[in-house]
């Protein structure tokens, strides 16, 4: 099996597309977003977004034997007080490419162009605390935990807490 991790591209919207909506309906409460919601704004939207400035945001993808099997967004503020915090999004590896360091491996890309963003001093993500594995990836990638949000996120009529995390470049 081939890994491949790399930045994706506008063209990459229809393999994205499907893999996020297949992550809100596997993994629902590790993530704010709904399936549904991201299913209504289509392709043109992950387009949009894959299309937006490098020193704004970029996302990663982990392709398997073509296809694509895993992601990681990064965005930062568009205002010029917050412009030195990073942002993490989306991060999720499908269920049968898990535990063989393909989150691990998109992760670090993620980092790797962080630091190298411009004034960029801080990558910050929100984290369910049950996500142990991802909890877990974070803390092993040198973010720390800086708060923790009760009540952050409810599905289904059961309340989850949210970790804030941050690791200083
Ligand atoms: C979190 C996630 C992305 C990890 O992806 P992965 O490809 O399985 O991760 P890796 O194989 O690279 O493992 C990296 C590290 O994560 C941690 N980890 C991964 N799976 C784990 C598990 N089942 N239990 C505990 N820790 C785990 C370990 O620290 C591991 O390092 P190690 O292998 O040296 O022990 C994946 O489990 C996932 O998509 N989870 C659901 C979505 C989610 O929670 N996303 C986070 C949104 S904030």
């Amino acid at each position: 099996m081939t890994l491949e991790i790399r930045r994706l591209t506008p063209d990459d919207a229809d393999a994205l597309f499907a893999v996020r909506v297949r992550a809100l309906a596997t993994d629902p409460v590790a993530f704010t977003a709904e399936q549904s919601q991201e299913e209504a704004l289509g392709v043109p939207f992950f387009r949009e977004r894959l299309g937006q400035p490098l020193d704004q945001a970029a996302t990663f993808g982990a392709w398997e034997d073509g296809a694509l099997v895993g992601m990681v967004g990064l965005f930062r503020p568009d205002r010029p007080k917050g412009w030195h915090k990073v942002m993490v999004w989306g991060m999720w590896v499908a269920p049968e490419a898990r535990q063989h360091g393909v989150g691990r491996g998109l992760l670090a890309a993620a980092l790797a162009f962080a630091r190298a963003m411009p004034d960029c001093a801080r990558v910050k993500l929100s984290v369910n605390t049950g996500q142990l594995a991802a909890v877990r990836l974070y803390q092993s990638m040198g973010f720390e935990v800086t708060g923790t949000e009760p009540d952050a996120l409810r599905w289904e009529g059961v309340s989850y807490d949210e970790h804030h995390m941050e690791r200083v470049l």
